[in-house]
């Protein structure tokens, strides 16, 4: 069967979309990155997607609507079906965000609904919360919001700075990332008001306490 073609936009570092692509590396992955895009000429990102041979380019972002008509048509002339927001830093434009509802997803360094915006580790820090995690989520308009499709918990440490906490959130962004497009691509998702329901979901069976109940 032909795998799902995923377009990427990012603006840095890149290591979502490097899991991405080292999920889709495996021949038995039902989806492969067809593009990448960033809005920065200077993300490291891009490296990443040329060192695995993938189309990628900077788009300018002199406008929300500008950088969406060309984002737009590069996906689509790529025959892109899902679009990943992977440290993507800029807030989309309203008509891209309709124009591929429920095919448009984001991932966020918290368990959203809490926290959301810039320095969600730091957010969940000041909040003084014991576990803490990250989201996929589709996209709707207003910034960190949509149906929830994979989160995964982790703990806050006594001595958490932010580096360590985040650190921590980012291991796992790197496992939920790619199991979710994975669950886009085999079709299993539906989404039902504001959720979304996983065909054959696997519960995970424990919780997770913190401190640790004795
Ligand atoms: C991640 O923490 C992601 O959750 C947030 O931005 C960061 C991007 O990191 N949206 P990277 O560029 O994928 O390394």
């Amino acid at each position: 069967m032909a795998r799902l073609k995923v377009g990427v936009l990012i603006s840095g570092r890149g290591s979502n979309l490097q899991a991405l692509i080292d999920a889709a590396a495996a021949p038995d992955y039902p989806a492969e990155i067809a593009l990448v895009l960033s809005n920065r000429a200077d993300a490291a990102g891009l490296a990443r997607a040329a060192a695995a041979g993938i189309p990628h380019r900077a788009v300018p972002h002199p406008s929300r609507e500008a950088f969406a008509a060309a984002a737009d048509a590069a996906l689509r002339d790529s025959g892109v079906g899902l679009v990943a927001l992977a440290g993507f830093m800029r807030l989309l434009d309203g008509g891209f965000v309709a124009a591929w509802r429920d095919r448009l997803v984001n991932i966020h360094p918290s368990l959203l609904p809490a926290f959301p915006g810039l320095d969600a580790q730091r957010q969940a820090l000041a909040a003084g919360v014991k576990i803490a995690g990250c989201t996929v989520h589709f996209v709707r308009e207003a910034v960190d919001t949509g149906p929830i499709i994979v989160q995964a918990a982790v703990p806050v440490r006594e001595d958490d700075d932010e580096a360590a906490l985040s650190a921590r959130i980012l291991a796992a962004e790197h496992r939920i990332y790619p199991l979710a497009v994975r669950l886009f691509a085999e079709g299993r998702l539906a989404v039902e008001g504001g959720r979304v329901r996983i065909a054959g979901a696997v519960p995970p069976g424990l919780a997770l306490f913190n401190p640790a109940a004795g």
